[in-house]
């Protein structure tokens, strides 16, 4: 099933209430928390975790971009939040912090910067309910895709259907109807996009033009990610992810 994720990154901080309201349509909410020290960029904390989840419906999907997430992520399984990500580039356990989130009843997520290897996780994917492959560095939106990550997206699916648990696959970061489809072929269905939902008159309307171009996708199946190396898939990925989708082979 494809998952659209707005993230409110994009939106007026200042009319979030309305904001949240132009995304109803959205299959969760995806809130960036960044700390200017994991990240070079700064947003909010939990007391406006905790009011957003008193104003939206929508299951409320946290990224945590911050420093000692073993001593701050638990705080954030709070009601209505459905899920709790953390980075394991900052993280001391990520088992035991994966562990302590489900016991507080919120699903467990670990998310990848672009520089980190699946193998951090690899070993340990029982433990996670969903894996963020981030798509571009972390911390600010309306950056280009990176469709280097994509073979990190399907090594985790390969990996989880030979273990046969069911596994989240998030990728946030340049997500735009020309990239998803991409990213949805190669084995993720969770999709946080920004600037593609926000910079939009109609962001119901966008939601809708991401969710459909994920389903052709999946209706197509697997692509051949040697392509994507040889830039002959990377056409209609923009002007940004061609470059990228090129730079590999240089
Ligand atoms: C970036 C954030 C993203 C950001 C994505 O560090 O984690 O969630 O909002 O923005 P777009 O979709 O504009 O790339
Ligand atoms: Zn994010």
């Amino acid at each position: 099933m494809v998952r659209i994720h707005p993230s409110i990154l994009s939106a007026d901080f200042v009319n979030l209430e309305r904001d949240l309201g132009k995304i109803a349509s959205a299959d969760g909410v995806h809130v960036d928390v960044m700390d200017a020290h994991f990240v070079p960029n700064l947003t909010f904390g939990l007391p406006m975790v905790e009011r957003i989840a008193e104003v939206t419906e929508l299951p409320i999907d946290v990224h945590l971009m911050i420093d000692d997430p073993d001593t701050w992520a638990p705080q954030y399984a709070i009601d209505r939040v459905d899920s709790v990500t953390f980075h394991a580039e900052a993280t001391r356990d990520a088992v035991s912090l994966a562990r302590e989130l489900r016991a507080r009843g919120t699903r467990a997520a670990i998310a990848l910067k672009p520089g980190t290897l699946v193998d951090a996780v690899i070993e340990h994917l029982p433990e996670f309910d969903m894996v963020l492959v981030m798509t571009v560095e972390p911390g600010f939106g309306g950056q280009a895709f990176m469709p280097d990550m994509l073979p990190k997206v399907e090594a985790l699916r390969t990996k989880a259907e030979e273990l046969g648990i069911e596994l989240a696959l998030q990728v946030d970061g340049g997500i735009t109807a020309d990239t998803l489809p991409i990213a949805a072929a190669s084995g993720a269905d969770v999709f946080v996009a920004g600037s593609a939902v926000y910079g939009h008159a109609s962001p119901a309307e966008r939601i809708a033009t991401l969710r459909d171009a994920g389903r052709g996708a999946f209706d197509t199946g697997r692509i051949d990610l040697s392509a994507i190396h040889r830039g002959t898939a990377g056409k209609g990925l923009g002007a940004d992810a061609d470059d990228a989708a090129g730079s590999l082979d240089r």
